[in-house]
């Protein structure tokens, strides 16, 4: 009777082929379209997760085959145009909040068992006003000089030398995985600097470092906590807790261990860049005030080495988190409190209280500049007018 069900359920046109289905939802998963393309509560695939990016706000539309509202009246070659180079049907041109510029490395051959996959799912009904960003930026045809000067992707080669374990890493983290679109640095326009990978702020949070760099990058890690961290959002050194969680719940935790081996090959034999400043004085007034506010609100916690306990508080001495050049993500953290990723293999997660209603400007910022320069850590003071602005830019803190 299931074969039945699924016959009646297969579009007329073509015999659906599950072993090409079962590959398509493995490269979805690669590519993390659920993550951008589902909204909180909604149905998967359907859309309308509301964006900020630099130039406004952008609804993400609904990519199930639904003809009205969806996919249902493009081709496979529109979806291939689409998902490669950004040009919609009809000549129309994507923003690049859709990742193209990476999803152009991934092959033909993957994206008709993704279009596949996409094709084998219900169809819903669901509108989206896409276009919300404000004028100019609102013009589409303004992408064509975006892509001109910026859209430069090419085709990743096995460098000489490498392993295979390296190469298919390099492929899925600046191809499908799109690591870059958060972690590397942007210009003025919203496109990658060359200083791929070694972090960048995002909409109050920051993406730390993924090169092997001291202090600030993942060097210390070894690839199988690199491993454990994209699996389960956790490893002795850090946490998921904010956009990673997401981008971990809905793509990394649910990789192939090979691949998650292959990423994590990849990003501990990036060099970054090796400059790391030198910590303050144990003598500086910020570390001294930062001491206080330390074993008074936080040491139950963190311990009184910066070491954390286990699994359940982070240590925060050799926390690359902690030593990132912004220190906005840290700032939000003492402010607004966290939950960490909850994913199938870790289901506990620990939660850090707000410290917003307790501590003042002064104090948040004497402890961060604090927990960034005691046990052997480094990075800049934090300024009290930091914490001013990151408190005003968030809701009821
Ligand atoms: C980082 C967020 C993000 C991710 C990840 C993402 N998309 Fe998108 N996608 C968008 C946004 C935003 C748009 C709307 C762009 C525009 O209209 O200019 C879009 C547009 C599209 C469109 C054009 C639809 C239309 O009606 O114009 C398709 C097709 C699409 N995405 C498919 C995918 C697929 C397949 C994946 C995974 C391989 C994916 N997207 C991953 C954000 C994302
Ligand atoms: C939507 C933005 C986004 C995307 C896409 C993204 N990351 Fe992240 N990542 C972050 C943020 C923000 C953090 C900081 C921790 C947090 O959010 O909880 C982070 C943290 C990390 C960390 C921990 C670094 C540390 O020092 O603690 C690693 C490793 C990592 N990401 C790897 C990846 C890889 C590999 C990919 C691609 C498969 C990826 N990220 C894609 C935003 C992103
Ligand atoms: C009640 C226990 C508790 C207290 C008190 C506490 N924390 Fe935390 N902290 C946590 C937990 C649990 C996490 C991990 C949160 C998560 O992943 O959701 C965390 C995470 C953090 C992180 C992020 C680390 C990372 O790798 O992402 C920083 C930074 C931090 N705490 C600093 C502080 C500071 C500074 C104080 C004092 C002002 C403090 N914490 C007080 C429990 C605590």
């Amino acid at each position: 009777m299931v074969g039945v069900a699924v016959m009646l359920a297969a579009p007329a046109f073509a015999a659906p082929d599950p072993a090409r289905i079962e590959a398509g939802r493995y490269q979805a998963i690669l590519a993390d379209c659920i993550g951008c393309h589902t909204a909180p509560g909604g149905k998967a695939f359907a859309g309308g997760v509301l964006l900020d990016t630099p130039f406004g706000k952008l609804a993400t539309p609904n990519i199930t085959p639904d003809k009205a509202t969806g996919l249902g009246n493009w081709s496979a070659a529109d979806f291939r145009a689409a998902v490669k180079t950004g040009m919609a049907p009809g000549g129309r041109r994507l923003y690049p909040a859709m990742p193209y510029p990476a999803y152009a490395r991934i092959s033909d051959a993957d994206l008709n068992d993704l279009w596949a996959y996409l094709q084998s799912l219900a169809p819903v009904r669901n509108p989206v006003n896409v276009n919300q960003l404000a004028f100019p930026f609102n013009i589409r045809g303004l992408m064509a000089g975006w892509n001109w000067l910026y859209f430069k992707t090419a085709a990743i080669q096995p460098q000489p030398g490498k392993s295979a374990a390296f190469s298919r890493g390099e492929y899925l983290v600046n191809g499908p995985g799109h690591c870059g679109a958060c972690h590397t640095p942007k210009n003025l326009f919203g496109a990658d600097t060359a200083a791929a990978l070694t972090g960048s702020a995002l909409q109050g949070w920051f993406a730390p470092d993924i090169t092997a760099a001291p202090r600030r990058g993942i060097g210390g890690w070894h690839v199988s906590e690199v491993v454990t961290y994209l699996k389960t959002g956790h490893n002795s050194h850090a946490m998921a807790t904010g956009p990673m969680a997401e981008v971990i719940e809905n793509s990394t935790a649910l990789m192939r261990d090979a691949d998650l081996a292959a990423i994590a090959t990849y990003l501990t034999a990036l060099p970054g860049d090796g400059a790391a400043p030198a910590p303050l004085s144990a003598g500086d007034a910020r570390m001294k005030e930062g001491a206080l506010v330390y074993d008074s609100n936080c040491r139950g916690c963190h311990n009184s080495g910066g070491g954390g306990q286990s699994l359940i508080f982070p240590p925060l001495a050799a926390n690359p988190v902690v030593q990132q050049q912004s220190a906005d993500s840290l700032i939000r953290v003492v402010l607004a409190g966290t939950q960490s990723a909850q994913t199938a293999r870790a289901p506990t997660a620990a939660a850090m209280p707000s410290f917003a209603w307790r501590l003042n400007d002064v104090e948040v910022a004497a402890v961060l500049t604090y927990i960034r320069n005691a046990w052997g850590n480094a990075a800049a003071p934090v300024s009290p007018d930091a914490v001013t602005k990151t408190r005003r830019s968030m809701p009821r803190h």
